[in-house]
């Protein structure tokens, strides 16, 4: 698969998730078979005002082609914040964000309220497209709500503009994260576009990565949830994808092992304090299904330094199996 320029095989993405896919996250992930990965969102009026947090987010993972999402519907801002998101980051791709569901965001307009002015959210695209020369990907979801599932004209109309891949999250706005995503309206895309389209939606194993790209015919797959605390999903459906045997996941030591990496890295990344305040929720996400984990999941809740995580680490190791 091409995404514009840049190839690449078996597409396996990691679903961007605003205070979940920092750079250590992905750099994890990555290493265990995303092979593209997409920043947290960023406000594209954010970068063009300077805010040095909103840049933060935006570094560059190795191990997989990353791209550096924004979002906002100003034509001209979001070009502005695309150029900047670039050359702060410098990722291989910029992708929009015209799924995000929060009121605060959709109501306003941007994130999936792009869904409800169509010709808007093509502008967009062709201004961002204009304003850099990287391919610029789009991701968004069916539609509004029920009544206005208008993803196959909105599709048509972000490849007119100049997307060079698109990612369809197969929920409307009004379902946020719940019910189950429409593998079928996915398809339907698919069938009609001829840019490569990724799925996304309730792929949570290996065995569903295989049936929702039989089902959808996508030319990529995105994983978000089901990576919580389990990046060894990628290199399991890697794995089915390649028709090879899944590979079981590692014993419990090694996972805390990488857990550990990605505070480590998060902790160089981003200081102590918020390194370890994140920790708390990736490393319960870790233990999730582990017997008898509950006196450690307190002590996660309070880990303060980073000594504390080489400590909860140690006792899990040495206690929990
Ligand atoms: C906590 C959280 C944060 C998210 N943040 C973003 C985001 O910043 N940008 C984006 O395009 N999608 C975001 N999403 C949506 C996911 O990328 C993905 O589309 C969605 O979770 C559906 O995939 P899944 O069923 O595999 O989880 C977020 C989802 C979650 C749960």
């Amino acid at each position: 698969m091409q995404i514009g320029t840049i190839k690449v095989d078996n597409p396996l993405v990691l679903g961007p998730m605003a205070g979940v896919t920092d750079w250590a996250f992905r750099t994890v992930c990555a290493q265990l078979g995303a092979n593209i990965t997409v920043t947290e969102m960023v406000s594209s009026r954010a970068l063009v005002y300077k805010d040095k947090k909103s840049a933060a987010l935006l570094r560059k993972n190795t191990g997989s082609i990353c791209g550096a999402q924004i979002f906002g519907n100003n034509p001209q801002i979001m070009a502005q914040g695309a150029q900047l998101a670039l050359e702060i980051s410098g990722c291989d791709f910029l992708d929009i964000n015209m799924g995000c569901p929060m009121p605060k965001i959709a109501n306003s307009g941007d994130g999936c309220g792009l869904m409800r002015t169509p010709e808007l959210a093509a502008e967009i695209v062709s201004a961002v497209v204009k304003a850099v020369d990287v391919p610029v990907t789009v991701k968004c979801r069916l539609g509004w709500d029920r009544g206005s599932i208008n993803v196959l004209d909105f599709a048509k109309r972000m490849e007119d503009s100049g997307a060079a891949m698109l990612t369809v999250h197969g929920r409307t706005r009004s379902m946020l994260y719940s019910g189950k995503a429409d593998w079928d309206m996915i398809a339907a895309v698919k069938k009609q576009c001829t840019i490569p389209v990724i799925a996304n939606g309730d792929i949570d194993s290996a065995e569903a990565a295989l049936k929702c790209r039989k089902w959808t015919g996508a030319d990529g797959l995105m994983i978000g949830r089901a990576t919580f605390g389990n990046p060894w999903i990628f290199q399991q459906t890697a794995a089915a994808l390649q028709g090879q045997e899944v590979p079981e996941r590692p014993l419990l030591a090694q996972r805390v092992a990488v857990a550990v990496e990605q505070f480590t890295l998060a902790h160089e990344d981003k200081g102590e304090h918020i390194a370890c305040l994140e920790a708390r929720k990736h490393f319960a996400w870790y233990l999730r299904g582990v017997a008898y984990a509950n006196y450690y999941k307190e002590q996660i809740s309070q880990i303060k330094t980073m000594d504390d995580v080489h400590r909860i680490a140690e006792g899990i190791c040495r206690d929990l199996q």
